[in-house]
Order: C-alpha cells, then sequence, then structure tokens
C-alpha cells in the first residue's frame, strides 16, 4: 500500500478539477483496507470518472487492485470474479475477444468494474445489472469481507443500496458477472440499429459500432475534461407528458418505469443552453447532458453553470433535473 499526504487530484478526476486531499492512499490488494484507520469522511476513487471533487478532502482511498478469475465454465456460461480496481472497458474488451456476451453494449463506459454496480451503469439499451450476480465487499463496522446477492442490490436505472443504505459503510472489492458464451445481441438502439442494416453483426462488430458512436457524441476526457452525462434523464407521469407534447410536439419519450423518460439533454437543448459557457465551464456543443471543463474550471464554475441550467429546465418546462454525477 501507498500512502502520500496532500495530494492534487488533478490528474485523478475526469473533469480535471484542482482539488487536495490531506491522506491518500494507494490499494493494490483489498485486504490492505483492513489495515487503514478510516475516516468519516473518506472517498473511495476509481478513475474519478462521475464526480465534482468541491472541496479539500480528507481521506482518499484509490482502488487499484487487478485480475480477472474464471470461477466456473460450462457450454452455455461463464463466471467471472473481477477486482474492483479494474478499468471497465478492459474488461468488456477481455469479454469481446473471449466471446462471452453481455457487455459488449457497454463498452468504452469509463470508470471502474468497482463502480459498475453503484449507479447500476448503462448505454445502448443494456444495464450492468443484467450481468451481475453478486458483489463482494469490504464492510468498514466490521472489517470484513462480505456478499450481496444482485436481489438485494436494488438494481434501477443509476441506482441501487450502494447509493443509500450501504453509502459510506462499504467499499466494494470486487464483482460476479455471469456471462453467456452464444446469446442474442441487443442492437434495438437507434444509434446502434443503424450500422447492421445489412449485415448480421458479430459480437466484436457491436463493440465498435458502440465505441464509434459514444465517440462521435462524447468527449474525450484527456481532451475536454467531463464526466458524461452530468445529470440523468427525466421521468415524468403521463399528465406531465401530455402537457408537454401540447407544448412540443417533438419532445422525445420512452415508456420507463414510474412513468415516462424524457432526454434531459433535449431538455437543455430546447432551453436554448446547448453550447452555452460559464466562466470556464461550459454545455458541450454536440451533446447537452455533457458539462465540460474548457480549462481551469473550478468545482464552483461547474456548479454554479449546473444551477442555472437547473433553474432554466424548471422555468421553462415546470421539471426538476437531478445530478448523475458525485458532488464530493
Ligand atoms: N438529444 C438532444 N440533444 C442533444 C443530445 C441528445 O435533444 O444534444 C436527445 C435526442 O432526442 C436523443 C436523446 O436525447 O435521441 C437521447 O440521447 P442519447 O442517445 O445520446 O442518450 P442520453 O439519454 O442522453 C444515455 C445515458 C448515457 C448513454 C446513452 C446511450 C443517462 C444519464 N445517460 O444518454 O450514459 O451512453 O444513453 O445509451 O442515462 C453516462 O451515464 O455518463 C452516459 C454517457
Amino acid at each position: 500500500m501507498q500512502k502520500e499526504t496532500n495530494k492534487n487530484l488533478i490528474h485523478l478526476n475526469t473533469f480535471g478539477i484542482e482539488a487536495f486531499c490531506d491522506e491518500y492512499y494507494e490499494i493494490e490488494n483489498s485486504l490492505e483496507l483492513a489495515e487503514i484507520d478510516l475516516s468519516d469522511d473518506f472517498l473511495i476513487l476509481g478513475s474519478g470518472s462521475n464526480m465534482v471533487i468541491s472541496k479539500r478532502l480528507p481521506q482518499v482511498i484509490h482502488i487499484k487492485t487487478k485480475g480477472i478469475e474464471i470461477l466456473e465454465e460450462n457450454d452455455k456460461t461463464v463466471k467471472l470474479k473481477v477486482q474492483a480496481g479494474e478499468i471497465w472497458d478492459d474488461f468488456v474488451s477481455f469479454c469481446v475477444d473471449n466471446n462471452y456476451y453481455g457487455t459488449e453494449n457497454l463498452s468504452l463506459i469509463p470508470g471502474t468494474v468497482g463502480a459498475s454496480p453503484i449507479q447500476n451503469i448503462g448505454a445502448y439499451g443494456a444495464e450492468v445489472k443484467d450481468i451481475i450476480q453478486s458483489v463482494e465487499y469490504f464492510d468498514i463496522e466490521t472489517k470484513s469481507f462480505k456478499n450481496i446477492d444482485k436481489k438485494d442490490c436494488f438494481f434501477e436505472y443509476r441506482d441501487s443500496i450502494f447509493k443509500h443504505k450501504l453509502k459510506g459503510k462499504i467499499i466494494v472489492t470486487s464483482v460476479l458477472y455471469i456471462l453467456e458464451k452464444n446469446a442474442e445481441l441487443n442492437i434495438s438502439y437507434g444509434g446502434i440499429k443503424n450500422y447492421f442494416v445489412e449485415q448480421k453483426p458479430t459480437l466484436k462488430a457491436v463493440r465498435k459500432a458502440v465505441i464509434e458512436t459514444r465517440n462521435s457524441k462524447l468527449p474525450k476526457p484527456e481532451e475536454l475534461g467531463n464526466s458524461g452525462s452530468f445529470f440523468q434523464n427525466a421521468i415524468v407521469k403521463e399528465m406531465k407528458l401530455r402537457d408537454l407534447v401540447v407544448k412540443h410536439e417533438n419532445v422525445p419519450y420512452f415508456k420507463a418505469p414510474g412513468g415516462f423518460k424524457i432526454p434531459t439533454a433535449w431538455l437543455i437543448e430546447t432551453a436554448g443552453l446547448k453550447g452555452f459557457r460559464h466562466k470556464n465551464a461550459g454545455v458541450y456543443e454536440n451533446h447537452a447532458l455533457i458539462l465540460v471543463n474548457y480549462g481551469g474550471a473550478t468545482a464552483n464554475d461547474i456548479l454554479e453553470l449546473a444551477d442555472i441550467i437547473e433553474n432554466k429546465v424548471f422555468d421553462v418546462f415546470g421539471i426538476k433535473i437531478s445530478k448523475e454525477v458525485n458532488i464530493v
């Protein structure tokens, strides 16, 4: 385990925000977690791809554990135990190379394996809950390792028990995935479907299509600091949707649990804020759900911009949007 003090986290968060922490620990083996005297206010860091660091942090635990282990295998499925510090897309690439089905639509999502169950990452019609069997974690109070079954994780759209009851109480150490060796590919999502009008897709081709689609819309953090979707998509009741359709006949919507999902990118763009800049931060020109750091943006610049957007969307549509990123 490596320990540093007064560490600058600017290169450890994809927004590229300068922020310092008092104590910084790098963990290469989960067992090391039991050796740290954890403060009440620690931060677990994977790739730092879904957060805005808004203050000096007392203690940062950077999970860098690696390993993909086959636990069980038969003709139809394979069970893989993957360490929390593995880069998510390295794991997707491993699965596609080995012809394991289930991760391909989630190609190129930034972040680590350990973060994948926390917000139930999803893209192009797939969610990680569909392939998770269980999650192993370190229980901070008892300093012991435990397992939680998928059914007890309460996975929902960008949500799970890890954001609620277990928040601050546990550290995810590994995830058990169950993948199929021969399955239907899910290419029904608009942007992906267009790639396969003529030929029948292969697993590799789906990964390639997802990567190309993402690259064409989403900025690369190395080039322009960002943390993917900054807001969640909005869920509205049928009454509200009817009201919206009257005023905006082209409003896109999808049936979803709890009502209808309206793309927040559409709300922001229609409110006139796509490309809008505030100090050193802005709404990305090619995708209105993404906030970007044009260089030197502070957490305050980004949070002020988020406020402007939330207020404007509320004024125009009467819809309260929620952040998808974590503010720490
Ligand atoms: N749209 C606009 N303006 C824009 C961009 C999009 O009006 O600038 C509208 C279009 O109608 C488009 C719709 O929004 O059809 C949906 O856009 P997109 O397909 O890009 O997906 P999204 O709903 O904005 C979600 C996830 C992404 C994921 C994509 C693809 C959330 C919060 N975001 O975005 O996840 O990659 O679907 O499946 O659910 C992330 O979580 O960081 C992330 C990038």
